[in-house]
């Protein structure tokens, strides 16, 4: 391993999910399943595919089945392989490799997402670290490397912050944090945190995949509340482009973003489509729907 090498990721997990209420009163929004697997689930597959050993998740109250998901489950696995389902017994087992862990921190107040990151400080110490958002539903272009896989490589030949971007069109600005581009698409020179409508400096959207550079974390420690009164992740990464500290990369691949409830459908059906057991019976089942024109009966 070398300096350079990222093997930590910190996945924020403690927002509320208001927006799937009341779905999301006691089961965390990073549990609600892309058919058979729970959006965190991609989320941490994602960072071990990149190399990652240690997943940080910063939790909150309500999100303790997060830590179920991820740990040994031994009476389900022995009634599992009593009746003879060894396959499920192995997907139930592997949630968690045996070469990965986990530690959970939690984040007694919501004070926003650079907040956050901050508190899982103690765990990743002067270390390199990716951050996943586990709602941003990403599925790389086959045969491209996954977004953390490709910020980690980045990372490792420049010693510089990564962010993921994507184009998105004027009038979504507003939801994410949007690039000042660089003199080359591989570098920002600042991050401007939900602009006001008119006010992006560019289309190019911060799509919640990140490699962070340990000295983001005194960047964070220092910052005081910015948009909404929260303490943001674009503000630190905003001061480290000011100092030519961020290079980027843009998407190869597809994403839905999870946090709304037409985002998480647009997932769950590209999903549907494609998948390998289901996604022929389900294709005839929407085109059933379509031809209905979506009304019943
Ligand atoms: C967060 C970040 C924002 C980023 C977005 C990506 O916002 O603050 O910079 O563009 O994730 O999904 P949130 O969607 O949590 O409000």
């Amino acid at each position: 391993m070398t300096a350079s090498t990222v093997t930590t990721a910190v996945f924020p997990v403690a927002g509320l999910g208001t927006r799937f209420l009341p779905a999301t009163k006691a089961m965390p929004k990073e549990l609600m399943p892309i058919i058979d697997r729970p959006l965190i689930q991609y989320a941490v597959e994602e960072a071990i595919a990149a190399g990652i050993t240690k997943l940080v998740f910063v939790t909150g109250r309500t999100k303790r089945a997060i830590a179920d998901h991820f740990d040994a489950a031994p009476e389900l696995e022995r009634a599992l392989e009593e009746a003879g389902k060894l396959e499920l017994a192995a997907l139930v087992r592997e949630t968690l490799p045996p070469h990965v862990h986990a530690v959970y921190i939690r984040q007694r107040a919501a004070l926003g997402l650079g907040h956050a990151v901050l508190c899982a400080r103690p765990a990743v110490g002067a270390e390199p670290f990716a951050v996943l958002l586990a709602d941003e539903f990403i599925t790389p272009r086959p045969g491209a490397l996954n977004p953390t896989a490709a910020l980690a490589a980045a990372y490792a030949g420049s010693g510089r912050s990564q962010i993921l971007l994507q184009d998105v069109p004027a009038s979504e600005a507003h939801k994410y944090g949007i690039a000042v581009p660089g003199p080359t698409p591989s570098e920002i020179l600042g991050l401007v945190e939900k602009p006001a409508p008119g006010e992006a400096p560019s289309s190019l959207a911060s799509i919640g995949r990140y490699v962070l550079h340990p000295e983001a974390f005194d960047i964070l420690a220092s910052l005081g509340p910015g948009k909404a009164g929260e303490i943001q992740l674009a503000d630190a990464i905003d001061a480290l482009a000011r100092r030519g500290r961020v290079g980027a990369s843009t998407l190869d691949g597809r994403r839905h973003d999870c946090g709304s409830p037409l985002g998480y459908l647009g997932a769950v059906i590209a999903t549907a489509a494609r998948h390998g057991d289901y996604g022929a019976d389900f294709r005839g089942l929407m085109a059933a729907e379509l031809a209905a024109g979506g009304r019943g009966g």
